[in-house]
This record gives C-alpha cells, sequence and structure tokens, in this order.
C-alpha cells in the first residue's frame, strides 16, 4: 500500500462520521471515499467534505471505485453481511459494526468468505476499549485472580419515547425491531476480551416490559434479554444484551478464583478490586479502587483521551491500522464475532422456547459450520413488513394505533420520512 497509508472508505455517515474523523486524524491512515444514499446523513461529515474525499451515493460504484484498501461498515445493522461480502470478493478489508452478522447462515458465510479471499475481517466492538476494561484485562492477564469462574456484563442504554423515534426513523427502521439480545456484543465482547474465553452455550429469558415505549413504532416490547452463557472452561457469564431500564450505564464484573474486579458503578474510569483476605498477592491491599487507564505506558494511554464511547472508539480505529498494515492480529476475528451474533441469534430462540439450552457452533469448524449454512431465519423485516420469526418474547406484541400515529408524526415535523 502506498507509502504505508491505509486509504479508507466510510460506508455509513451517521455513527460512520465517528470513523471519518478518526481515520482522517489517525497516522498512516486517510479516508479517501464514503457512501451514504441520504444527503441528510451526509451533513454529518460535511466540515471533511472538502474535494479530498470522494461521496458516493450507491455501494457497488463506492466499492468498485479503486479508492480504498479497506471498507468501514457502519450501514444499516442488519446488512452488514451482504456488503462485507462485496467488499472482501473485490480484495478490500473490512471493519464491520456490530452485529457482525444477522443469521446463522450469514454467520457461516462470513468465515467462508474470509477463508477463501485472504482478506481481514474485524468487527469494530468499542466497548472493550474503556479504560476500565483495558485495565482488568491487564490486570486479569497478571494471573493474580486466577480463572474467572463467573462473569457479569450489563449494557444499558434506556432512551425517551421521542429519542427512540429520532433514532428508529420508519416503521421498517432496524432499531424498531432490535431484539435486546442482538445487540449483544456491548455487554458480552468485554467480558471475552478480559478473559480471552470464548462461548459454549446459550439460554435466555427476557424482560418483557413494554410500558416505557408507548408513543413508538418499536415492535419490541421486552427491556432485557437476560442471557446465561456458558465459557468452553466451564465458567459462566450473565449478559444483559442492550437493555433499556432505568438507570442508564454500563457495568462489567470479573469473579476469578482467588479475587474480584468490576468498573465502579456509573463511572468507566475506576476499577474496584477484592480479593480473598487470605491470598492477597504481595504488593496488593484487600479492597481497593483505582484510577483505569487505557495502558500503563503514559504516551500509549494520552492517544485515546477525549475519543467517544469512553476512548473506545480509537482503539478499535488503532487496531484495525495494525492489522492491515503490521498484520498484527485483534482479538475479534470473524471466527471471535459471529460466535456473539450466534449467541444473540439463538438466545432470541430461547426466549420464547422456555429458556431452553442452545450450543453455539465452533466457527473455526467447517463439519459444524455444515449444519447451520441454511438457517436464514431472521427476525427483521422484508419490504413489506414480514419477518420469519418474532423478534419479541411475546411474540403477539405489537404496538397500538395511537404509538405509530404518534411515530409518525414525529418523523414527519422532524423530516426525517
Ligand atoms: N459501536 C457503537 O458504539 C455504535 C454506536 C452507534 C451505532 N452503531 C452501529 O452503527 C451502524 C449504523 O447505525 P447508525 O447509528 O449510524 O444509524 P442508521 O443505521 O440509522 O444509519 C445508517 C446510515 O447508513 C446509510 N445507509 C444504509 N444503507 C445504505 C446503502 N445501501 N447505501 C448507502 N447508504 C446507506 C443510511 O442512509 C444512514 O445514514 C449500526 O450497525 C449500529 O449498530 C454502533
Amino acid at each position: 500500500m502506498e507509502d504505508r497509508i491505509m486509504r479508507v472508505g466510510v460506508m455509513g455517515t451517521l455513527r460512520g462520521g465517528t470513523y471519518v474523523g478518526l481515520f482522517q486524524k489517525l497516522e498512516g491512515s486517510r479516508v479517501t471515499a464514503v457512501c451514504d444514499f441520504n444527503p441528510k446523513s451526509l451533513e454529518n461529515i460535511s466540515r471533511y467534505l472538502d474535494g479530498s474525499i470522494e461521496v458516493f451515493d450507491n455501494f457497488n460504484d463506492f466499492i468498485d471505485s479503486g479508492l480504498f484498501d479497506a471498507v468501514v461498515l457502519c450501514n444499516y445493522f442488519m446488512e452488514h453481511v451482504p456488503f462485507a461480502v462485496k467488499a472482501m470478493e473485490r480484495g478490500i478489508h473490512v471493519l464491520s459494526e456490530c452485529t457482525p452478522a444477522l443469521t446463522m447462515a450469514e454467520c457461516v458465510q462470513l468465515c467462508r468468505t474470509v477463508e477463501k479471499t485472504g482478506c481481514k475481517y474485524m468487527l469494530a466492538e468499542n466497548y472493550p476499549f474503556f479504560a476500565c476494561n483495558m485495565e482488568m484485562k491487564r490486570r486479569y492477564d497478571s494471573g493474580k485472580f486466577g480463572r474467572a469462574l463467573y462473569c457479569e456484563g450489563e449494557y444499558n442504554h434506556p432512551v425517551t419515547p421521542h429519542d427512540k423515534n429520532m433514532l428508529s426513523p420508519g416503521k421498517l427502521h432496524w432499531r424498531n425491531w432490535l431484539p435486546r439480545s442482538y445487540y449483544i456484543t456491548h455487554s458480552l465482547a468485554p467480558l471475552l476480551f478480559i478473559t480471552g474465553n470464548s462461548l459454549k452455550s446459550v439460554n435466555c429469558k427476557a424482560v418483557f416490559a413494554p410500558g416505557t415505549l408507548k408513543g413508538t413504532a418499536c415492535r419490541v416490547g421486552d427491556l432485557a434479554a437476560i442471557m446465561l452463557c456458558e465459557m468452553e472452561d466451564g465458567s459462566l457469564a450473565r449478559v444483559t444484551g442492550c437493555a433499556a431500564w432505568g438507570g442508564h450505564g454500563n457495568w462489567y464484573r470479573i469473579c476469578g478464583e482467588k479475587g474480584s474486579m468490576e468498573n465502579v458503578r456509573g463511572t468507566l474510569g475506576q476499577v474496584r478490586i477484592q480479593y480473598n483476605g487470605w491470598n492477597v498477592p504481595e504488593g496488593e491491599s484487600e479492597v481497593q479502587v483505582v484510577d483505569a487507564r487505557w495502558y500503563e505506558d503514559e504516551a500509549m494511554n494520552e492517544l485515546s483521551r477525549g475519543a467517544g464511547h469512553g476512548g473506545g472508539d480509537y482503539w478499535v480505529a488503532y487496531h484495525f491500522r495494525k492489522y492491515i498494515m503490521e498484520d498484527e492480529e485483534p482479538f475479534f476475528t470473524v471466527y471471535r464475532s459471529v460466535s456473539m451474533s450466534a449467541a444473540a441469534i439463538l438466545a432470541l430462540r430461547s426466549s420464547y422456547n422456555g429458556g431452553c439450552e442452545y450450543k453455539i457452533p465452533d466457527f473455526t469448524n467447517e463439519e459444524e459450520r455444515k449444519k447451520w449454512e441454511n438457517d436464514t431465519e431472521s427476525p427483521f423485516p422484508d419490504e413489506n413488513g414480514n419477518a420469519d420469526m418474532p423478534c419479541c418474547s411475546h411474540p403477539d406484541y405489537e404496538p397500538t394505533a395511537e404509538d405509530y400515529a404518534n411515530a409518525e408524526r414525529e418523523w414527519r415535523e422532524a423530516g426525517l420520512c
């Protein structure tokens, strides 16, 4: 690649606007093209459009432009795989926003495409890169906590009905059909990253409480998907998917054989550590609260200060460039990424099948993949509003006529639909 500069194309310019800014600033990368068919979304990045970035409104022209070596997929949640496959078939590396894949068949297809094309795929999962999670990872890797036996991951992001409508313009917008388990990566990925564990099975029960969604077109009456994940080593993790109960925040907890740690509730910058009184490691105290750092090295630690999502967005861009230009493999390879999608998909099935357990396939194993290659069931609707499977634990739940009317009025007033 020319002068060791990674040329980046960004698809979708709402969330994608963050990556336009990051890759323009990151040493050794520059954004050469963007694609969005909605002029309103392009306004989000108008300050970068000084002629040096080509603008496309059509993915096929964008991906065939020859203007970039790597693409960042920030398009609709349920359409990442078709675009990732098209990109890799043209030799273009992929950084994909969550979710990695929508169906079990897509999980298989994504792995096979990476293997067939030799392209690099990384998930743009930013929450493992909060300072608290990087601090916990360093401490976990030191071995002082012993093996993790039980972990918890909460991602709780309630919004007002008005904000929900602004984020989900249109009856068929993906955010109106998003099963709580499908937004799994922000609660689960940090736990896998810290412990290095891999998933073995999942079961799930949803919290059905549609009361706070009045006045929206949201088809999902669940406010959380409580998933119990078993890891390959027999340890357990409890995660929420995207929950929406009262009190916004993220919380991660690692319970080990000799001690436990968690971010102090309400902060991403402090970690509370507690060891058993009889095996406090030398130089540590039984209970302590420490300021979290992304890296111990001060120069590294400063790099992401001020970046979005607790600095996590910066580290996604940083590690993607490292992968493409220096071949440094990130934690969330295609196999680990799709295993989280599989957990999300099977958890939804579990939630309306009495909480039964599903085994998560090993996506490095072609024999196991074969069993799922034709499982294309999706809870997201086609253009007529029909879906293969329910998106809610209560399959008959639907907003009322008044809810839809209010959402439609708000979209009209905001010029969104
Ligand atoms: N990791 C995070 O912290 C984080 C935060 C926000 C969003 N996201 C993810 O980013 C993705 C995008 O979400 P969003 O918030 O930007 O909202 P969104 O999905 O409503 O916006 C997607 C944008 O892509 C454009 N787009 C979609 N399909 C296109 C196509 N075929 N051709 C051209 N343009 C197209 C749309 O016009 C829109 O501007 C989702 O997958 C979401 O999960 C991640």
